[in-house]
């Protein structure tokens, strides 16, 4: 499998990138990010043009970034700036420069022709700057496992019951029965499953308070290749939550998922977990990302064990069920994508 490299993935956390330099590597791709004095953030190739030393172990200066080797120093847009010791410029000394974008808190990178990077095309995600109404604490992880199969995993809900007894699980009888609405879109799809009735799951009796049967439901977007926008809640059952799930005396929390490819068997896991319930009380939000913390890194697990398993057996022999649905939509809205990167001129 190759990489959709046309693509924004998200390489950062806003708060990652500092005036030090970090490298991270991105679609197979070795880059170094930095702030620079003016507080522009920049992605450059992790790799001196002068004698193929890191950046990474550079230092941020006035003009830019200064290689830790010998001293080159380069803008943000890749282009050397200076050569210590002589007045003249080598024309081609320059580093590959990665189109960057900081937004609501996270920071996009376009691995591929810089001519084709839009930046109008980045997720809108505005509830990480309205802080009142969804407070919210952010994550990210190191995954031994390729980023296609964390976006699986946010595609069959149904491992919930599983995965997930102790914490935002259910009855697994509630999340097979689930009536699920699944709607392809240009560059993905949207699903979301209602689960009527259901008694709520360990997470949501500690957080709400709820004890009694709820409607609860999970909605989803998936943005190719590595964006899935999460809504989940449930309230009490005889609230008309399918009518409005904007009511309060429920439980509701948004996720947002980045998964990000570092190379074929290994990925980031970014996410930030959004508290819609009792927005005034900091405790119910450090409880919520301790809860999900938990949760997905049950999910890190099974996924970096299903990696080493794949790799040493292959997958052809795999068969799909009935929870496939979305995901099987999720891989072909991917393969669109692919295709028109490889039909590209
Ligand atoms: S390797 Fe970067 S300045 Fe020499
Ligand atoms: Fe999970």
């Amino acid at each position: 499998m190759s990489f959709l490299m046309d693509a924004w993935y998200m390489a950062a956390w806003h708060h990652e990138v500092v005036d030090v330099p970090f490298a991270r590597r991105i679609c197979g791709l070795p880059m170094v990010f930095f702030r620079s004095r003016d507080g522009t953030v920049a992605a450059l190739e992790d790799r001196c043009c002068h004698r193929a030393a890191p950046l990474r172990f550079g230092t941020v200066v006035d003009q830019g970034l200064q290689c830790g080797y010998h001293g080159l120093v380069f803008d943000c847009t890749g282009r050397c700036v200076h050569v210590p010791g002589q007045e003249r410029v080598p024309p081609k000394a320059m580093v590959r420069a990665y189109p960057l974008v900081e937004k609501d808190g996270i920071l996009w990178v376009w691995p591929g022709d810089p001519a084709r990077a839009d930046s109008a095309k980045i997720l809108d995600y505005p509830f990480h700057d309205d802080t009142k109404n969804w407070p919210h604490k952010t994550q990210h992880y190191h995954v031994k496992a390729n980023y296609m199969l964390l976006v699986e995993n946010l595609m069959d809900l149904t491992h919930l019951a599983y995965v997930h007894k102790s914490t935002i699980g259910g009855n697994p009888k509630a999340h097979v029965e689930a009536k699920m609405t699944v709607t392809p879109k240009d560059q993905g799809l949207h699903f979301i499953r209602w689960l009527p009735g259901s008694m709520p799951p360990p997470s949501y009796q500690k957080a709400a308070g709820l004890h009694g049967p709820i409607d609860r439901w999970m909605e989803f977007e998936y943005t190719a290749p590595g964006v899935v926008v999460q809504w989940t809640g449930g309230l009490p059952v005889g609230r008309n939550a399918m009518e409005n799930r904007n009511q309060s005396g429920g439980f509701s929390l948004r996720i947002l998922h980045c998964l990000t490819p570092e190379t074929e068997s290994t990925s980031f896991y970014f996410w930030s977990a959004a508290n819609g319930y009792r927005q005034d009380d900091p405790t119910a939000t450090t409880d919520l990302f301790k809860e999900i913390d938990t949760a997905f890194s049950e999910d890190k697990g099974i996924v970096e064990a299903q990696q080493e398993i794949m790799q040493e057996t292959g997958t052809s022999d795999l068969v799909n069920i009935a929870s496939d649905s979305a995901r099987m939509q999720m891989r072909r809205a991917l393969q669109r994508m692919l295709d028109a990167q490889s039909s590209a001129p």
